[in-house]
Order: structure tokens, then C-alpha cells, then sequence
């Protein structure tokens, strides 16, 4: 170490090694709760795998004075084209990634400054049992709600049983659920059996945690939170969302987080700049999703027929289903692109509506920075995220389907209407509102979410001594 990095050293605490995920939508949490945790004076290395690594675009980490390093899932010459299956890759990722998780605890210990306590994603329990191995403290981080985290908890511990046989689902802290608001794995067991295993797998060593933190806040989630409590020590954090967005700083330096694919910035936010107040409708369904031909032509024709300004993200990948003719005959309206930066988006005041496919994080965004939503959820947690959009949170309508599952262009337009010109429409940007207010809330200083930051840091450092 030079001697700037030991007066560094010194200044910091504890040191957290932040192990996420390797997809987007795990990966930008983790990085946000590391930022705020390095706010309060503790180290955090940020550990994800080679083979995502060699996909992000790394423009928006150099304003970050995280320290990043890697592990491997196994794949790291190939990369994630030479996956056989989702089976195949969770198993070698976990013996892989114990092992080479172990050799960087290992290199991090003869550098002077060992870790403390892994924060690890929920979805890598057996990080936990690295972490004891080397008799460290382990933090276990959802990025889901906790209503969903509570709906895997049950099928975990049996008390759910699935596939369903109810048709109506009644859990603590939850409103009563119908078999379409659960998340897809509950009511496909079949489609994606390894990630439901994975999902359900999140709890295997839970009670060896010693530390449960939730991207999400207290005042969102309440009942469900409190239940939780009951049973473990768990602590909401979130939102995951840097103070930049949430106090609308926008002119200030931006943060844009982490992002697999390169963003348009200057092209969105160029264009954005030049439409009035809440006049836009921003469209994106997350870095995973992908929509079939015919829900991206309804789609497409639903927006045109709003006759509303829009922006649409529309993943390099999924390109080709754009119908023809499409952007020459809307290229007045909307803008289209291939990514964005989303959080900046959310935050102009051109916008006045979003049309999500109800991810965890593009939900809490849109909640934590007041954007109506319109929910047309895809799979997983989303379903789940969706009913609570409408009916728990009231911001947002979800889209109807017809019996294909298809979101038809007459459905669109009703929809993009409703909430750009409609009095429901009104009543949901006022509810937007207010939980932008409480998100604030919960991670400005003395909120609830800050407040539980500061247990955790003040509990590591006490370790420490
Ligand atoms: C996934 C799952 O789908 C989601 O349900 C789960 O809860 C977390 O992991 P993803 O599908 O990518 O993630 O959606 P989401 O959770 O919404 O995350 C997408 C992230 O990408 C958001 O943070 C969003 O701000 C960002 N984004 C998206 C951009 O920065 N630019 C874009 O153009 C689109």
C-alpha cells in the first residue's frame, strides 16, 4: 500500500466485500447500497463474476471509489454464449465461485485490510458459508420486495403449497392474492424449474445470517415488513437510489449507476429536454425480458395511436421485431433506443408516464421518483409487483390481456390515455407523489432506511473493536 491508501485505510472502519449477482438487475443495488455504506465510512470491496464483467460499460463506474474485483462462475473464456443451461450454470457458478471466492478473501487478508462481513445477493447462499468458513459476519441482501420475499419464504417452509390449488392466496402482511398476482415460477413450475430452485433456495441458511437487509422501505412495505421482523432481524435499506434522483439534483455530477449495455445519455436527455412538462411516455422492460413479435407490434401501434411523445428502449437484441415502417412514420413522436439512462429518465419532467414490465428496481425507481406507471408484467417477481402497482400503491393500472396474454394497441392507447389525460390518471401521478416523498424520506438522514444503515455500519464497527 502507498501511503495514501494506508491514511485511507485508516479512515475507513469495517470492510464489506459486496458479492452480487451477475445480471443488471442485481448488480445496480448492490452497487447503490455499497456507495451509501461507503458514505458511512465503511470499505466495500464490490465482487461480481469475469464473465459479466467483460459486458459492462465501465464509462459509469469511474466516478465510483468502490474497489471492484472478480470471481469466476466457471465461464470465464467463453463467456455466457457457452451456458448449456441454467441448471448447469447455477451449479458450476456455485463450486467455481466458493472456490475462487475463497482465494480472494485469501489475496484481500495478505493485503492488510481483511474483510469483515460479506454482504452477499440473496441468490448466493452458499457465499454465506464461505464467509463462516473464515469466521466472517454475513449479511444477506434481497432485491426483490419483501411481499415476494415473504411468497418464497412460504412454498420454502411448505406452508404454500405448489403448483396451487388454491384460487385465492391469504399470507400474513399481504392482500389477498390471486394464482396470476404470484410470481411465474408459482403457477410454471415447469418453464424454469433451476430458477425456481434458486429462488426458493434463498432461505436454505437464512437463520445462519447475520444480517437480513431488503432493498426496499419500511413505509412501502409495512405489514409485511413488520411480520418479517417478527420472525427475523430483517432491515429495509432502499431505495436503492442515490440522493442525486431523489432530491432531483439533476444539474449536479450524475451517478449513473452500473449498466451492462452503453447508454444513450446525451441523445435521450437532448430530446427530453426539448418536450413539455409530463407530455412523455417512457417505455422499457429491463435488461431480461424479451417480448414476442406480436406484443411488440401491438405495442408499437398502441403508442403511435396515443399520439403521445415517446421514448422507447428497445434492447439491440430485440431490434428486428420492430414492425416496419414504424420509426420512419413515428420519428415526429417518439424517439427509440437502444438504452438509457433509466434513472435520469424517470426523473425529467418531460415524463408523465411509464409503461414497465414491473422489474423490482424499475418499480421502486418509478415509486421513489413519483412516475405513474402502467404495469404490463412479463414473468417472475413482476406479476407480484404488478398488483401491488394497482391495487397496494394505487400509482399505476396494469395493462389488460386478452386470452393469448397479449396487451392489444386498443389496450395501450386506453391505458397511456388514462393516465396522461384521465382522472384516474390524475389520482395515480398523486399517488406517485407520495411515495416519491416517503422514498426521500425513508433514506435522508434520520429516515428509516438511513436509520438502519447506520445500525448495521455502527453494529460492524463494534466488531471491529
Ligand atoms: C431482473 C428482474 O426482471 C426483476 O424482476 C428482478 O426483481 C430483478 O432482476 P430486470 O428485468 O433487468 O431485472 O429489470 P429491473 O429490475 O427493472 O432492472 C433494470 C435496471 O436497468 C433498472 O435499474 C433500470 O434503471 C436499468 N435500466 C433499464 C437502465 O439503466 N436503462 C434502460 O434503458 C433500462
Amino acid at each position: 500500500h502507498t501511503e495514501m491508501e494506508k491514511a485511507k485505510i485508516t479512515h475507513h472502519q469495517s470492510h464489506c466485500l459486496a458479492l452480487a449477482y451477475p445480471t443488471q438487475g442485481h448488480i445496480n443495488p448492490m452497487l447503490q447500497f455499497s456507495k451509501r455504506l461507503e458514505q458511512k465510512g465503511v470499505k466495500v470491496t464490490l465482487v461480481t463474476t469475469k464473465s459479466i464483467c467483460k459486458t459492462i460499460h465501465f464509462g459509469c463506474l469511474t466516478s465510483i471509489p468502490i474497489t471492484f474485483e472478480t470471481i469466476s462462475d466457471g465461464y470465464d473464456e467463453g463467456g455466457l454464449e457457452d451456458v448449456e443451461s441454467i441448471q448447469a450454470y447455477l451449479e458450476s457458478f456455485r463450486l467455481v465461485g466458493s472456490q475462487t471466492l475463497m482465494e480472494l478473501l485469501k489475496k484481500i487478508s495478505r493485503s492488510g485490510f481483511p474483510v469483515d462481513c460479506i454482504v452477499y445477493d440473496a441468490f448466493l447462499p452458499w457465499a454465506l458459508d464461505v464467509g463462516k468458513k473464515f469466521g466472517l459476519k454475513g449479511a444477506v441482501f434481497f432485491t426483490q420486495s419483501c411481499a415476494v420475499g415473504t411468497i418464497l419464504y412460504h412454498i420454502h417452509k411448505g406452508l404454500l403449497k405448489v403448483p396451487l390449488l388454491e384460487s385465492e392466496i391469504l399470507l400474513p402482511g399481504l392482500p389477498s392474492l390471486e394464482p396470476s398476482d404470484m410470481p411465474s415460477y408459482v403457477y410454471d413450475l415447469e418453464s424454469y424449474p433451476a430458477v425456481f430452485k434458486l429462488l426458493v433456495d434463498q432461505f436454505s441458511n437464512i437463520n445462519e445470517a447475520d444480517w437480513i437487509l431488503c432493498n426496499t422501505y419500511y413505509e412501502l412495505e409495512k405489514e409485511v415488513v413488520d411480520w418479517m421482523m417478527k420472525i427475523w432481524p430483517l432491515r429495509t435499506i432502499g431505495p436503492s437510489i442515490p440522493s442525486t434522483y431523489l432530491d432531483k439534483r439533476l444539474e449536479d455530477d450524475k451517478e449513473y449507476g452500473f449498466s451492462i449495455f452503453n447508454p444513450n445519455v446525451d441523445a435521450c436527455i437532448k430530446w427530453l429536454n426539448e418536450r413539455s412538462k409530463g407530455s412523455v411516455v417512457y417505455v422499457s422492460f429491463g435488461s431480461l425480458a424479451v417480448l414476442d413479435v406480436e406484443q411488440m407490434e401491438e405495442l408499437a401501434w398502441g403508442l403511435k395511436k396515443s399520439n403521445c411523445h415517446f421514448l422507447w428502449v428497445v434492447r439491440k437484441s430485440q431490434e428486428a421485431k420492430l414492425p416496419k415502417g414504424f420509426l420512419d412514420e413515428t420519428s415526429e413522436k417518439g424517439l427509440v433506443v437502444s438504452w438509457c439512462p433509466q434513472m435520469e429518465v424517470l426523473a425529467h419532467k418531460a415524463i408523465g408516464c411509464f409503461i414497465t414490465h414491473c422489474g423490482w428496481n424499475s418499480t421502486l425507481e418509478a415509486l421513489s421518483l413519483g412516475v405513474a406507471m402502467v404495469a404490463m408484467p412479463q414473468w417472475t417477481d413482476q406479476s407480484t409487483n404488478a398488483k401491488y402497482i394497482m391495487d397496494v400503491w394505487k400509482l399505476g393500472i396494469k395493462a389488460p390481456t386478452n386470452e393469448k396474454g397479449i396487451v392489444k394497441r386498443e389496450a395501450i392507447e386506453y391505458c397511456i390515455r388514462e393516465i396522461m389525460e384521465g382522472e384516474r390518471g390524475k389520482e395515480k401521478i398523486f399517488n406517485a407523489d407520495r411515495w416519491r416523498i416517503l422514498a426521500k424520506k425513508a433514506v435522508d438522514e434520520g429516515g428509516s432506511s438511513d436509520m438502519n444503515i447506520e445500525e448495521f455500519v455502527t453494529k460492524l464497527n463494534l466488531i471491529k473493536a
